[in-house]
């Protein structure tokens, strides 16, 4: 009855819901990269001109954000790529950064088993092994059709030529300078004070991605450059080895792939909780009929809080590296337990998030990730998140080789049920240990509808990417915005603990914040932080796409 009832629902639903709303981003006939910077767009297109494909668009565009886009482009940090190809094959690729082997579950930790402020977020101590150049070289050994030299050659030119300043860019090395100045030293790239305007170059970088042309993926992991960085991390108290490096191999995974309505959305699966979070997001708000309320109403706000704080619950107890623990996923992902999950959810007033024993958690820091989304004129699709973690990663910049070391060592769990910096409590199933992979959050997604390629999206964030993905999907599939609207919508974000809704500034009215607080909801009023900053494409009904390049960053879509 209750089926029969729900998929009523579900028929009337989609039958109701409008024609595909006009473009208002970039439309392009063929080919589009949307990324973080104009300069690593330009280039993927570039490649994609030539003849390269998606996979080939991806090795450049990631590598040229190392150049452009230090704040979280990287050679020293790692990421994960969803694809589809033209044929409808989908798949994923693991580059997540890696405990080194010397580490301990208690690393982090005082005699009397207090996390160490710093020491898993700042400086040398913080790195995990990078996972980006072992990605780049796996993607383009199995996937790639033009030589790695030609995808190598523009990004070694950026670097030679510079980058120009922006204002952003400018704003974000000012805030972060006293501490890149603090763990890097005086003698650093970046004690120079940078304006609007000013070209950057970067010859160290250019040297190090020269050698990386000339001798391979070994050169990061066995040669010149292993040594340096080996050396360079333990001068300063580390624990990256040359043995660390030499053992590091990115990893093919299968993706998480659920139906929602008629869409089939395809999402990385563990070690990132990106695509198990979201697809329990969607079983969950699925039976309600989301697109009835209006868009980023107090109701659709309520579902999808009430969603976000059930599956939050579930990623922080249960998510780790599928290497190394057991993850219940048939049991997660069972739409029975989902819908379950919300069988105490009514719109009359908030459930409470269960209480910790340490009382008030804090978001503390907002840091850095990046997303970019590419489709090439065959029709393969590639969706990435690459990261350092923080801001500049752990803010350690080794000049010889030109690039910045992730803090990603801050997504384990520390100390189960102390929060880490983006206010996450993790468990035992995140626990750290030698060679283990830490819990990421990011999620980079490939929407299907009616089987056809639809949508490719993803963003940085940290705990609030996944939240921040789902409403990006939502907005177009359910609200009938356009890409470019979908993107810049404003964003809201509840993660179980803290129990407080986020909203970011000016985008909701009071009157919906008043209508929330009346059922009982929370709003943390001290932080409206900007959440994400998401770079999707959409294929039109004509074939043609739509771009959507988040205005809250430098973010630009390229095509032609
Ligand atoms: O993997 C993760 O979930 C985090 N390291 C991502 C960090 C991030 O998105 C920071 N960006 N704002």
């Amino acid at each position: 009855m209750l089926f029969a009832a729900l998929s009523l629902l579900l028929v009337t639903g989609i039958s109701c819901r409008k024609s595909p709303a006009s473009p208002t981003g970039l439309v392009t006939e063929k080919a589009m990269v949307v990324s973080a910077r104009e300069e690593a767009s330009a280039i993927g297109v570039e490649i994609l001109r030539e003849g390269g494909n998606a996979f080939d668009a991806m090795v450049a565009t990631e590598l040229a954000l190392a150049v452009a886009y230090p704040y979280a482009g990287n050679l020293g940090g790692g990421g994960f790529m969803v694809y589809r190809k033209s044929n409808g094959d989908v798949g994923a690729l693991d580059y997540r950064e890696k405990a080194p082997l010397s580490a301990t579950a208690d690393m982090y930790l005082d005699s009397l088993g207090n996390v160490i402020p710093g020491l898993s977020t700042r400086g040398a101590t913080a790195v995990g092994v990078p996972g980006t150049v072992a990605g780049v070289f796996e993607v383009h050994e199995k996937m790639g059709s033009l030589p790695l030299e030609k995808l190598l050659e523009p990004v070694i030119a950026l670097a030679e030529r510079g980058v120009i300043v922006t204002e952003n860019q400018e704003n974000r090395l000012e805030r972060y300078r006293d501490q890149i100045i603090e763990i890097s030293g005086e003698e650093t790239f970046f004690f120079t004070k940078c304006r609007v305007g000013d070209t950057l170059k970067y010859p160290s970088l250019a040297n190090t991605l020269r050698r990386i042309k000339n001798n391979g993926r070994d050169e990061f992991y066995k040669g010149e450059t292993a040594k340096k960085l080996a050396a360079f991390i333990q001068e300063r108290g580390g624990y990256l080895t040359e043995e660390d490096l030499a053992k590091y191999q990115a990893v093919w995974r299968q993706p998480v792939i659920f139906n929602y309505k008629d869409l089939r959305i395809i999402s990385m699966s563990p070690p990132s909780s990106g695509g198990v979070t979201i697809n329990q997001i969607f079983k969950m708000i699925e039976p309600y009929d989301i697109g009835d309320y209006e868009h980023n109403s107090g109701e659709a706000i309520q579902l999808l809080t009430e969603s976000f704080r059930r599956a939050y619950a579930d990623r922080n107890f249960y998510l780790g590296d599928p290497d190394f623990v057991e993850i219940p996923l048939d049991f997660l992902l069972k739409e029975d337990y989902l819908h379950q999950r919300m069988s105490d959810f009514t719109f009359d007033k908030a459930t409470k998030s269960e209480s910790v024993s340490h009382g008030t958690v804090e978001i503390l820091e907002s840091a850095e990730t990046t997303h970019y989304s590419i489709v090439d004129e065959m029709g393969n699709a590639v969706s990435v998140t690459t990261t350092l973690n923080g801001a500049y990663g752990s803010k350690l910049y080794c000049d010889e080789l030109g690039f910045f070391l992730n803090n990603e060592m801050d997504d384990f769990s520390s100390k189960p049920g102390t929060p880490n910096m983006f206010g996450l409590i993790g468990a035992e199933a995140n626990s750290i240990a030698p060679e283990k992979r830490m819990l990421s959050s990011m999620t980079p997604t490939i929407v299907e509808k009616d089987g056809k390629l639809w949508l490719v999206v993803g963003t940085p964030g940290g705990s609030t990417i996944i939240t921040a993905v789902a409403q990006t999907i939502l907005n177009t599939y359910e609200f009938n915005l356009s890409m470019q609207e979908a993107v810049e919508a404003p964003r809201f974000h509840h993660q179980w603990l803290p129990d407080y809704i986020i909203f970011e500034p000016d985008g909701f009215p009071e009157e919906t914040k008043e209508f929330l607080r009346s059922k009982g909801y929370l709003i943390n009023e001290e932080r409206t932080p900007v959440i994400g900053k998401v770079d999707a494409i959409r294929i039109l009904p004509d074939g043609r796409m739509e771009g959507g390049a988040d205005p809250r960053g430098d973010d630009t879509a390229v095509g032609y």
